[in-house]
C-alpha cells in the first residue's frame, strides 16, 4: 500500500460529516413508563426536523427489538443487552452527524447511566417523558397494562418490575399536563438551538 493518495490517509470525523449536513450530531434519549407518549412525540419531533432540513434517525422497539434485538425479552439481563446494543448504535448514528432520536422505556438509573457512558456525555441528551403510571394505564393503547394486571405479562414495566423516575434528565416533558403540540414546542425550544 506505499503508493496510496495521500487523501486515502485523511480519517473523515464526525465534524466532516457535520459540516457536510450542516447540523450537529446528537442523541435525544426519550425515557418513560409504556403509554406515555415517547413514540409519539419522538415521531412529531422528528418530523419537525425533517422539515425544517435536518436528517434524523428514530431507533424504538418497533425497529430494534424486531431486528438487530429479537432475541432479547424483558428481564433485567434483557432489558440492559437491549440498552447496550440501541446504545452503540445510537452512538455510530450520532458520529455521522445524524439527529439520532431513541425512544425506550430505560427504567432504572444503571440502564440509564450505562447509555450515557457509551455515547458520551457530550453528546447524550436525555428527556424524560413523564406521565402518571395510573394515565398510562387508562390510556392502555396496545392492552398490555390489562394483560400485566391479568398476569398474561410477566415483568411489566410499573406493575411487577421497576422504573426509576430519571433524577437529572436535560428536559422534562409532561404528557399528562400538556398536549402533543406544546410537548412539541418544548422540544424545539429545547433542542433546536444546540442542533
Ligand atoms: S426497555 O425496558 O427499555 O428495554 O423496553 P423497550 O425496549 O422500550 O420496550 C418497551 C415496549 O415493549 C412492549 N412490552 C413491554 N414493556 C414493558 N414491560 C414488558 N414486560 C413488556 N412487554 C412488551 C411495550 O409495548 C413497550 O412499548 P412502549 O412503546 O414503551 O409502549
Amino acid at each position: 500500500m506505499e503508493n496510496i493518495h495521500p487523501i486515502f490517509d485523511q480519517i473523515l470525523g464526525k465534524a466532516d460529516k457535520e459540516r457536510l449536513l450542516q447540523q450537529k450530531g446528537i442523541v435525544i434519549w426519550m425515557v418513560g413508563l409504556s403509554g406515555s407518549g415517547k413514540s409519539t412525540l419522538a415521531k412529531s419531533f422528528e418530523k419537525y426536523l425533517h422539515d425544517s432540513g435536518k436528517l434524523t434517525q428514530i431507533l424504538d422497539g418497533d425497529n430494534l427489538r424486531t431486528g438487530l434485538n429479537a432475541n432479547l425479552g424483558f428481564s433485567a439481563e434483557d432489558r440492559e443487552e437491549n440498552i447496550r446494543r440501541v446504545a452503540e448504535v445510537a452512538k455510530l448514528f450520532a458520529h455521522c452527524g445524524v439527529i439520532t432520536i431513541c425512544s425506550f422505556i430505560s427504567p432504572t438509573t444503571s440502564i440509564r447511566q450505562m447509555s450515557r457512558e457509551i455515547i458520551g456525555d457530550d453528546l447524550y441528551h436525555e428527556v424524560f417523558v413523564e406521565c402518571p403510571i395510573e394515565v398510562c394505564e387508562k390510556r392502555d393503547v396496545k392492552g398490555l397494562y390489562a394483560k400485566a394486571r391479568r398476569g398474561e405479562i410477566k415483568n411489566f414495566t410499573g406493575i411487577d418490575s421497576p422504573f426509576e423516575n430519571p433524577e437529572n434528565p436535560s428536559l422534562i416533558v409532561n404528557t399528562d399536563l400538556k398536549n402533543l403540540d406544546d410537548c412539541l414546542q418544548d422540544m424545539i425550544k429545547f433542542f433546536v438551538p444546540i442542533i
